[in-house]
């Protein structure tokens, strides 16, 4: 089976479970310092939106105009259900189709990292030409090394990560059209991933 499906089922499979343990507590900070950069009213696209709580929910909450994308089924009926003022979309996010400038900033939390590390290049590549000029991003981006592995029993389904070093990610960020702001190894709720807050330039 290709990597992105195993992701893809195992996702569906376990889109209660996961969304039932999620929490908002560890990522409230970076969430407050997206928010320092984007106006009310901005359009705000969530990669690998999942169940929508914790991350669409708060920025709908928070006043934006949220759109996210998923592309396993049963995060994407969660979603819908748990934050019905955002609009969600099945889309995998290696192929967004979205309009040149569709929105003003974007997220992902915990998604790209479920993704081959070859195709990062190219979302982030997307996201410069769906972004408006000066457009952030803040997303992890990867782990504190390199790393890529298919897991057999991950919350009882099979899971994909891949990722490249802090240092060439931020390569590939910069490399797509963007300025790095801020950017930080964190352990989060036990988890250490490193974080990209960036800016688009056009
Ligand atoms: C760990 S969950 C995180 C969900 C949510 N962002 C959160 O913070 O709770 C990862 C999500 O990314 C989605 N995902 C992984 N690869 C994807 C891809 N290529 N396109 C769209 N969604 C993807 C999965 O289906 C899953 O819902």
């Amino acid at each position: 089976m290709k990597k992105s499906e195993i992701v893809r089922k195992s996702y569906t499979k376990i889109a209660k479970k996961y969304a039932n343990q999620r929490n908002l507590y560890p990522n409230k900070e970076l969430l407050m310092k997206f928010k320092r950069y984007m106006q009310k009213g901005s359009k705000v696209l969530d990669l690998g939106c999942g169940a929508g709580v914790p991350i669409s929910k708060f920025l709908v909450s928070n006043g934006y105009n949220v759109t996210g994308i998923d592309f396993a089924d049963g995060m994407l009926k969660l979603a819908k259900r748990n934050v019905p003022r955002a609009k969600f979309i099945k889309m995998d996010m290696t192929k967004m189709n979205f309009k040149p400038n569709s929105f003003d900033g974007a997220v992902s939390f915990y998604a790209i990292i479920h993704v081959s590390r070859k195709k990062h290049s190219r979302i982030y590549k997307s996201l410069h030409r769906i972004l408006i000029n000066n457009a952030i991003i803040l997303v992890n981006a990867g782990g504190n090394k390199e790393w890529e592995e298919i897991a057999e029993d991950y919350i009882g389904v099979p899971m994909f990560w891949s990722f490249y070093s802090p240092k060439r990610t931020l390569g590939i960020i910069k490399n797509a059209g963007f300025e790095i702001i801020w950017n930080k190894i964190l352990k989060l709720g036990g988890e250490t991933q490193f974080w990209v807050m960036a800016r688009n330039q056009k």
